[in-house]
């Protein structure tokens, strides 16, 4: 553990205890055990190359068959084959199975020079091709355990594919449901992404990184995406320090001390500066404040994208730019393999920058152990054994019954009565078999996941009607390609009421298709898409016995829903095993315990809304007049909160109790509270603890989360659960980047959501 200096000053009749920032929450990185030994080998093999070759290191190819992004003019199979022979490509990305990355590793080790080996990266964002949920439903099971353990199972079937390399997690905090690859991340939170973002990066490097089942991680992107203006992708940032400092870059830290061994920056630019020409980013905070000693990838071509910025006024202006500020591989841009080498032998650009870029990724290859076995991740027994394992199968219909999060269920119409019932299952997405493999599927089958019909007909001593009731979409969907919804197309309206009209109970599966949101896919409006919302409220007009399965990838605007339909349950999209997961919960063999990892808005216009907010200087209407921080026309609380969630049980918090009193900064408060289980079902809860620092030298949230802990309780049972709040979660960063406690009144809350109502108080002396 790091020591902390502490200065007592005096500022504003407060006092302040401002702790050594760059040593904060340090942790031993878990990868690097004999980095000694590796830096030798990474500066004897330097010694031996020429800076086309240091410069190769530094440049990455998209391989020669699937595309993640716009394919550029440049290249082409015959220029990357060139420059594999002669040592130029550093890493490919996309190249996947045993097959297809020996071909290319052989040319790397075989025919160059030096026969360094290459790094092949790919997506493997929620499974590799065992779908687990999408990351923003991982979040909301809350449980690091499972979520670990999905990384892993993600890791193990990649590798089993020759990857060695993910881009993931992507550790973005957003707040703005707008922005589609809120599906990517962990939801609004820093303290929850932060503990996220070490469980994924732990599944995936596991505790050995030479062994052939854990591959590198990347957390990206560095930093700051989340907040891309309006949410419209690719979009401009321009924040204040007191957000990047306690908002975006906790969970990068994180990261980083969990030993992540790569960084990827992002396509936007942080006030005023595209992040892959960061010095401030990359260089100051990444590689020196927090001692990162792995390589940063730069995203899809953002380094050339540093000319549309109008930053670099062409590709020569882009490399030195970039690799100045740190950016230490270009990915598909075609920037540092044709200028950095002019650059150095024109004296632009230090060959130190280039050595340091190289000697970085050589040092990840090394502890990966490619330099002892290159093909250790080719084993066609192991692809064939592992991938779509019956082990990671099971797994992925756990992580789903863990990640759905029931937000009403007002007339107990959940769980389904399993015997005698007439049920109609009504919409397009119920028997969807891709939709729920969600945004970054690529390595999945098409149509592989278990539909919501196929889980439903399971439960066989019902009798099950369904209906499409309106096409979501029209025609086939796909990764590169705007996703086109029905919204004239109302074929089939009249089949789904009578069956409603018919049936005891109408289970309706609505919300966006997978393809609508991820990369590139932000929304002005996030209601039902298409005539769904039309269809809800002409099936409830027959029979209001209706629970709504939500699919979705981000927060969706459902006031209606929420107001008239009894029973709403968030499925996401749940992956492979989606559809069992489903009726396995509607039917209550699994009782949900999901929580809300981002804030459901009532209407787009709330957006950003996010519990951790900062209070006003006019924050209610005690004067009775127009003069305070709200809208005329809506309310200013969300739909849902951040950390909402029920059960099918019921639990009740009492008791909450600070130990002890007389405390000082650098003490541990610790705090008791009971919980029981007041109703009728054994039942999990996430018991979530909120802190308010009551006055400090800058705003302070009204809430932060703080601790949280997932736990088991059967019906009538009741248990004390402990936490303790340190110098770790009692601070904040100033607007300086440094991490300050400060002395004052503090507020606890302790609940099952950001709203929780039970409260105590402390101080710190
Ligand atoms: C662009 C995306 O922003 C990034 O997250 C991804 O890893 C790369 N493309 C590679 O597919």
């Amino acid at each position: 553990m790091s020591t902390h200096i502490n200065i007592l000053i005096l500022f504003l009749g407060m006092t302040l205890f401002f702790s050594e920032p760059s040593d904060h929450k340090k942790q031993d990185p878990v990868i690097n055990t004999n980095k000694d030994a590796i830096d030798k080998k990474v500066d004897s093999l330097l010694a031996l190359m020429t800076i086309d070759e240091k410069v190769g290191q530094m440049n990455m190819y998209n391989g020669f068959w699937d595309a993640t992004g716009p394919v550029p003019k440049e290249g082409g199979a015959k220029t990357k084959y060139d420059h594999l022979r002669k040592g130029w490509v550093g890493g490919m990305l996309n190249v996947r199975g045993v097959d297809d990355v020996r071909a290319v590793q052989k040319i790397a080790v075989e025919e160059t020079r030096l026969g360094i080996p290459l790094i092949i990266g790919y997506d493997v964002i929620h499974g590799y091709k065992t779908m687990s949920p999408i990351p923003l439903a991982e979040a909301a099971s809350w449980d690091l355990e499972a979520i670990e353990k999905s990384a892993r199972n993600a890791a193990i079937e990649a590798s089993a594919a020759g990857i060695n390399w993910t881009f993931a997690p992507m550790v973005d905090i957003s707040r703005d449901p707008r922005w589609g690859r809120v599906m990517e991340g962990a939801g609004e939170d820093p303290y929850l992404g932060s503990q996220i973002a070490r469980a994924r990066v732990q599944g995936f490097q596991g505790d050995d990184l030479t062994k052939n089942n854990t591959i590198a991680a990347c957390a990206k992107h560095f930093a700051s995406y989340g907040f891309a203006e309006a949410g419209r992708e690719y979009n401009t940032v321009d924040i204040g320090p007191s957000t990047l400092y306690n908002i975006i870059l906790p969970p990068f830290e994180a990261a980083a001390n969990a030993g992540v061994r790569t960084f990827m920056n992002s396509f936007n630019d942080l006030n005023g500066v595209p992040v892959s020409g960061s010095s401030f980013l990359q260089r100051d905070i990444l590689k020196t404040k927090w001692n990162f000693d792995g390589f940063v990838v730069s995203d899809w071509a953002s380094i050339w994208e540093m000319i549309s910025w109008g930053i670099a006024k062409d590709k020569k202006d882009a490399a030195r730019i970039a690799a100045t500020a740190g950016s230490d591989m270009d990915m598909e841009g075609y920037v540092y393999i044709e200028q950095l080498a002019n650059l150095v032998k024109d004296g632009i650009v230090d060959e130190a920058i280039i050595s340091e870029a190289a000697g970085r990724i050589l040092r990840v290859k090394y502890e990966l152990g490619l330099f002892d076995d290159p093909f250790k991740y080719c084993d066609e027994d192991r692809e064939k054994a592992l991938i779509g394992s019956k082990a990671h199968t099971d797994d992925a219909l756990d992580m789903a019954k863990k990640s759905m999060v029931l937000l009403k269920n007002e007339t107990n119409l959940l769980p389904l009565q399993k015997k005698g019932q007439r049920i109609a299952l009504i919409g397009a997405l119920a028997s969807e078999k891709n939709s729920p493999l969600g945004s970054w599927r690529l390595a999945s089958d098409d149509d592989s996941a278990i539909s919501v019909l196929e889980g439903m007909q399971a439960y066989s001593e019902n009798t099950l009607q369904y209906e499409k009731g309106v096409e979501l979409v029209i025609g086939k969907t796909s990764f590169i390609k705007e996703v086109e919804i029905n919204t004239t197309n109302k074929d089939g309206m009249t089949e789904a009421i009578l069956a409603a009209k018919n049936a005891d109970v109408v289970v309706m599966v609505m919300g966006e298709h997978g393809f609508q949101s991820g990369e590139a896919r932000s929304r002005t409006q996030l209601d039902l898409p298409g005539l769904q919302q039309e269809l809800l409220e002409a099936v409830f007009k027959v029979n209001k016995n209706i629970v709504l399965v939500l699919q979705t990838g981000r927060p969706l605007t459902i006031e209606w829903a929420a107001e008239h339909i009894p029973s709403i349950l968030v499925g996401w999209q749940l992956g492979s095993q989606s559809g069992h997961a489903i009726a396995q919960v509607l039917y209550g063999d699994y009782n949900p315990s999901g929580k809300l990892p981002m804030t459901f808005p009532r209407q787009v216009g709330q957006v950003p809304i996010y519990y951790s907010h900062k209070t006003t200087g006019r924050p209610s209407n005690s004067e009775d007049n127009v003069f305070w921080s709200h809208y005329i026309d809506q309310e200013n609380s969300p739909l849902y909160p951040f950390g909402y969630g029920l059960s099918y049980t019921e639990f009740e918090y009492s008791n909450l109790k600070v130990l002890g009193s007389n405390f000082s900064v650098n003490d541990t408060i610790n705090m008791t509270v009971d919980l029981t289980n007041v109703g009728n079902y054994d039942g999990k809860e996430v018991v979530q603890l909120y802190i308010r620092d009551l006055v400090g030298s800058v705003v302070r949230p009204v809430r932060e989360l703080k601790g949280f802990e997932l736990v088991e309780l059967k019906k009538g049972a009741s248990m004390t659960i402990a936490f303790s709040l340190t110098k770790d979660e009692l601070g904040f960063y100033n607007n300086n980047g440094d991490y300050v406690i400060e002395a004052g009144d503090f507020e606890v809350f302790v609940g099952g959501n950001s709203d929780a109502a039970l409260t105590a108080q402390f101080r710190l002396k």
